[in-house]
């Protein structure tokens, strides 16, 4: 099972014997307006960039190109939303003339290279637009996903400070329609940066109520607008700004430059997903995270696919048969998803009897990311679909994969629990505590050495310092991942899990810092932990155990549903505390650190590892016999 003598293993060392020389030949099979001639480079602020002599514009290599080579007729983008029972098609000319339109009503509003917009938008093919609109002038787009609440939503808009926000009426989840104006409207008055101007799409399922001067409504905009062509910019010109959770309760800004960016997508459409133009790829994601950013909307388009934006649920819209039946529909041939909605469908559909309902033979793979896959999962997949089911890591920060089994160069076996090898491009090691290397099978921190591949995060906005201290300052010459794992003999990836205080519901990344935060500023919470638990369709789910303060009178059911409401309130639905637990103290090292991970253990049933730093061990005792009493 080695993966020496392997065409992988020749590619790799193609890459390993000149890094920029290999990006740099990868970097000429795109339609620049100035062909880069320089590989890595480092600014004032010592932080590497790519190709930046080199001129492009991102929404010409999705849209423009492929019409100059003859292809406007074939289907860009399908839009199928079983929640709005709707369905839409644009070719690449029909999905340009959109775009270059927008792109014009952009400008009419005085958005110029290098501004801000943000884009708080449910899954239809307007958000699609608007991103490419934005990339088509040089602005600057940061796409807020629609579950957060507006306290979320003002904390992004304060630290993008965009000219403009981009939003709808609403989005439509299969219980319910959410609207987003009003969110939208509680977010501008909590947040300190004034916005110009903000755009509504309005949905026929509800029509929002628009605040004279500051909010246009999306149809005039296009009605005065004139379609406009794709500005040449700098290949180090940002392209997107993308929060995500860190250890804080402050998002981390991530901040993807046009030129790596699109390189690395094009590459990995070829090495990683082994597509070829004119084939149908769907990303099962939404546009508010980084998967859709990269398989929704700019790989597929940058490399001549079709993609599918589907605006509903793996289960309940109408049933587990929902992905299957859009494959047969659209002929998708590669599928990408988050282990959970597999999971969420094999509960729904154990003997997979829907799948047997529909064709899906234009299925070719099945890949599968966000989130530990565990085996029965994995398995379950293999066994009902009969197809290669491809386990592949990544993050927000890198935008495209680290680690797959890649089969554009060829498939390698696959051994459960690994995201097979390293992607030609990262040079991945594992490192102790000290930063020396780990030996093959022992476990460590994940780090990437610098410079980080093409694509990949360039800084956090606005605070380069902050990029530096969360990624760069632990191991002089590496990138820290903030996963653990290990590398086995035959050179396979191993990812045990976060060694941060990020967890992952679903899919979705949340900082348990951030919960934290919402759950001590309740007036009766004196203290608290947030940590996560396991959870068979989830993955993880978030957990609060919480001391209250002397003299408390409420009922503990009672502190519980309010801290529910705050964290919904705050940070949104997704984040939904799954149990809350009054207790009467929480186990701490003899310095005060709170002892989150016993608390994991406790919760999850395994054998509790206390250290010999703890304050107090019978707290351990006292907690797990509530714990024991209250949840058997
Ligand atoms: N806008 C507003 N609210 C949203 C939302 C959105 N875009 N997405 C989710 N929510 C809300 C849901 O309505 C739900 O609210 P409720 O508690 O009031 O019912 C809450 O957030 C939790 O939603 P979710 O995490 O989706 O859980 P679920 O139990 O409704 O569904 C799954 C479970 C597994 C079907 C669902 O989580 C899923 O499809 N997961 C896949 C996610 C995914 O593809 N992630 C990929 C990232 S790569
Ligand atoms: P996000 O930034 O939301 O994409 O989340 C990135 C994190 O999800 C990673 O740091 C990992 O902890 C986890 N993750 C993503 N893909 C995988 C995978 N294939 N296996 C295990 N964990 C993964």
């Amino acid at each position: 099972m080695t993966t020496t003598n392997t065409h992988y293993q020749s590619f790799y060392q193609d890459f390993l014997n000149d890094p920029e020389a290999f990006w740099l030949k990868q970097a000429q099979k795109l339609n620049w307006f100035t062909q880069p001639t320089q590989g890595v480079s480092q600014c004032d602020e010592q932080l590497d960039h790519w190709f930046a002599d080199g001129e492009l514009n991102t929404c010409y290599l999705a849209l423009d190109h492929h019409i100059e080579q003859g292809r406007g007729e074939q289907l860009a983008l399908i839009y199928d939303s079983p929640v709005t029972e709707q369905k839409r098609t644009y070719t690449y000319n029909q999905l340009h003339e959109a775009v270059s339109l927008f792109a014009g009503g952009l400008k009419n509003l005085g958005v110029e290279a290098g501004d801000r917009v943000v884009i708080y938008m449910p899954m239809v093919p307007e958000a699609t637009i608007a991103m490419l609109a934005c990339a088509r002038v040089g602005a600057v787009h940061s796409v807020v996903f629609g579950g957060f609440a507006p306290r979320e939503l003002a904390i992004r808009i304060d630290d993008a400070k965009p000219k403009l926000v981009l939003t709808a009426s609403c989005g439509v989840e299969p219980s319910r329609i959410i609207e987003y104006k009003p969110m939208l409207d509680e977010a501008l008055e909590l947040a300190e940066h004034k916005v110009e101007h903000c755009v509504v799409f309005q949905r026929p399922q509800i029509k929002a109520q628009l605040q004279a001067k500051r909010d246009l409504d999306w149809q005039a905009i296009l009605e005065k607008a004139q379609p406009t062509d794709a500005l040449p910019l700098p290949a180090t010109h940002p392209l997107y700004i993308l929060y995500t959770s860190g250890t804080t309760g402050t998002p981390k800004g991530v901040l993807r430059e046009q030129g790596g960016h699109a390189v690395a997508l094009n590459y990995s459409m070829q090495t990683v997903y082994g597509m070829q133009p004119g084939q149908v790829f769907w990303a099962a994601s939404d546009i508010g995270w980084v998967v859709g950013h990269s398989y929704i909307v700019y790989g597929p388009l940058i490399y001549g696919c079709t993609t599918v934006l589907y605006e509903g649920k793996p289960v309940f819209t109408p049933d587990a048969g929902a992905f299957w039946r859009v494959v047969e529909e659209y002929k998708v041939n590669a599928l990408f998803s988050a282990p959970t909605a597999f999971r969420a469908i094999k509960k729904q559909d154990p003997e997979a009897e829907l799948l047997a309902k529909y064709n899906v033979s234009s299925l070719e793979k099945l890949f599968l990311a966000g989130e530990r896959l565990d085996p029965a999962t994995y398995e379950w997949l293999q066994e009902k679909t009969g197809l290669p089911v491809i386990d592949h890591w990544w993050q927000t920060e890198t935008g495209w994969p680290i680690a797959c089994n890649p089969v554009g160069i060829e498939m390698l076996p696959t051994k459960a629990g690994s995201s097979t090898v390293p992607v030609p491009g990262y040079q991945v090691h594992i490192l102790d505590m000290d930063g020396s290397q780990c030996k093959a099978n022992e476990q460590g921190v994940v780090a990437v050495k610098l410079p980080l591949p093409p694509g990949c995060l360039t800084t956090i906005w606005g605070n380069a310092e902050r990029f530096k201290q969360s990624y760069l300052s632990q191991y002089d010459g590496y990138y820290l991942s903030g996963d653990g794992g290990y590398i086995d003999d035959d050179g396979y990836l191993f990812i045990m899990g976060r060694t941060d205080d990020v967890i992952n519901v679903a899919g979705h990344r949340l900082s348990t810092g951030e919960m934290e935060e919402v759950v001590a500023a309740h007036p009766s919470v004196a203290e608290c932990a947030v940590f996560a638990s396991k959870d068979s369709l989830k993955g993880q789910v978030p957990i609060a155990m919480v001391v209250t303060k002397e003299g408390c009178a409420k009922e503990d059911i009672e502190i519980a549903n309010e801290i529910r409401s705050s964290i919904r309130a705050k940070i949104g639905a997704i984040a939904c505390l799954q149990t809350i637990q009054v207790v009467e103290r929480l186990p701490k090292t003899r310095s005060g650190k709170i002892l989150r991970k016993n608390l994991r253990q406790l919760v999850d049933g395994e054998q509790i590892k206390v250290p010999s730093t703890i304050e107090d061990p019978s707290v351990i005792d006292e907690i797990k016999a509530r714990w024991i009493s209250l949840n058997s």
